[in-house]
């Protein structure tokens, strides 16, 4: 079975195989007019849908002027108000609900930062699409009816645990829900059930792989040949770190529960070119951030969403705070794609006039020998300067020498890509706090 996702060895290691085409979905095998169709089909449904039952989505369209059969094509979307999370949050616990609770067959929620969580919630249909939207992920991913597949995503509100599990059982795979936390035991558990797959946060992936090491197992021995990755962002050179320290192929997964969950789009293995969208349930937009305007195809803004076959909570112009842009499909041509998400608005941080994003850190921090991939961010204040410093974790076995070199080599780095000077403390190994899921990258101590 796992010799699907391995190339002859002098195509190098472990190469991903495109999906044959008979296993392909519906949804997949559409043309793009096709795909376009449905979407406007859809679209008009969900409007109406949420107009007709969700008082919150009736009173904002009301007051923008506009009604449900107003949506006469795709572009007619930007006529219709967005929705934010503070919507969410106004009409707690279920007031955005389009169903009677009779209907309602599970409930998630997101903690978020702040104040109240925000509560979805799923009818049947719902969680037997978002169980095929997943299924479709994980086999865009390489995984195959048969294989094994480990969720260390948190089980709970929180939908990355049950999502995956839903969608693994629906692609055929065997689950092993092993949830978030009890590290060694997890390390333990892989050994023996043998899983082809993993579902995981990049960050615990890395707590993972240290746990590995520090039993004495080369990760890279392990029956893992696929990482399906997801729930924050990561980089380029965190998939090279990961990659080469397991010796597997690590894909991104995209979701949010506001949307559904896991699963909203997805890597393809075999290109590892950013994420197609599952568009024939998800209708993207990037917006600028600022304004609300609708970018075209290609510039970089706000990601937003409007799901297209949801009957609980119907989501209409969701403004993500996530910053990414829309490409052509490659591996899936119908569906288009977004590039891997520099991060959220939120977590955007204004350093002196510049702007700058952790995962750009990141970049510059994973690419420097001497230094674990294990850092965090500490923002202060210095008279009336904001000030950063980055704290990052020396290699086992890094001496003096090269710790200097490594905090050199990374203010370097960051004043050179991000423009910014940062103070660079590079601590003794596992004195940073390990990630048992979404990991929290910035600390800010300054005052207001
Ligand atoms: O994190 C759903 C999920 C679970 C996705 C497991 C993938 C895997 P929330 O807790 O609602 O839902 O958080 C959603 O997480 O708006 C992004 O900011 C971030 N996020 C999710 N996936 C990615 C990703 C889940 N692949 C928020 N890259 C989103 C970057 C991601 N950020």
């Amino acid at each position: 079975m796992s010799s699907e996702l391995t190339a002859p060895a002098d195509q190098g290691p472990r190469l991903g195989q495109p999906l044959p085409d008979e296993l392909l979905d519906s949804g997949e095998r559409l043309t793009r007019e096709q795909l376009r169709e449905l979407q406007l089909d859809r679209l008009r449904a969900t409007l109406r849908h949420a107009y007709d039952n969700v008082e919150q989505y009736r009173r904002k369209f009301d007051e923008a002027g506009v009604k449900p059969d107003d949506c006469r094509g795709l572009e007619d979307l930007a006529r219709f108000p967005f929705t934010t999370k503070a919507d969410l949050r106004d009409t707690y616990p279920f007031g955005m609900f389009a169903v009677p609770m009779s209907e309602v067959r599970r409930i998630h929620a997101s903690s978020g930062t702040t104040g109240r969580p925000t509560v979805v919630g799923y009818t049947e249909n719902d969680l037997s699409m978002w169980a095929d939207a997943v299924a479709r992920s994980i086999r865009a991913a390489g995984g195959r009816p048969g294989h094994k597949v480990h969720i260390s995503y948190g089980y709970g509100l929180f939908t990355g645990g049950l999502g995956a599990h839903c969608g693994a059982e629906r692609a055929g795979c065997t689950v092993i829900p092993a949830s978030g936390g009890m590290t060694a035991r997890q390390v333990q558990i892989i050994r023996d059930f043998q899983p082809e797959i993993i579902m995981v946060t990049p960050s615990y992936m890395l707590t993972l792989l240290d746990e590995f090491e520090r039993q004495g197992i080369d990760p890279r021995t392990s029956s893992l040949k696929v990482g399906i990755f997801g729930a924050e962002p990561w980089t380029e050179a965190m998939r090279r770190e990961i990659e080469e320290r397991m010796d597997i192929h690590a894909v991104d997964i995209y979701g949010l529960s506001e949307v559904m969950g896991p699963g909203v789009a997805q890597e393809c293995v075999e290109t590892k070119d950013g994420l197609h969208i599952w568009e024939d349930c998800f209708y993207p937009e990037v917006v600028d951030p600022l304004t609300g305007e609708v970018l075209p195809e290609g510039e970089s803004g706000e990601l937003v969403f409007t799901s297209l076959a949801k009957e609980a909570l119907p989501i209409i112009r969701y403004r993500t705070r996530d910053l990414t842009r829309l490409l052509p499909g490659t591996a899936r041509p119908a569906f288009r794609r977004m590039e891997k998400i520099t991060g959220r608005s939120d977590d955007m941080i204004i350093l002196r006039g510049v702007n700058v994003f952790p995962s750009q850190i990141e970049e510059v921090v994973l690419g420097v020998p001497g230094v674990a991939p294990h850092f965090q961010i500490q923002l202060t204040q210095r008279g009336r300067m904001d000030h950063m410093t980055v704290h990052i974790e020396a290699r086992p076995g890094a001496g003096p020498d090269q710790r200097e070199a490594a905090a050199k080599a990374i203010t370097k780095g960051v004043k050179d890509s991000v423009g910014v000077s940062v103070e660079v403390h590079v601590v003794e190994p596992e004195t940073l706090e390990r990630s048992v899921g979404k990991i929290r990258r910035v600390r800010d101590l300054r005052q207001g």
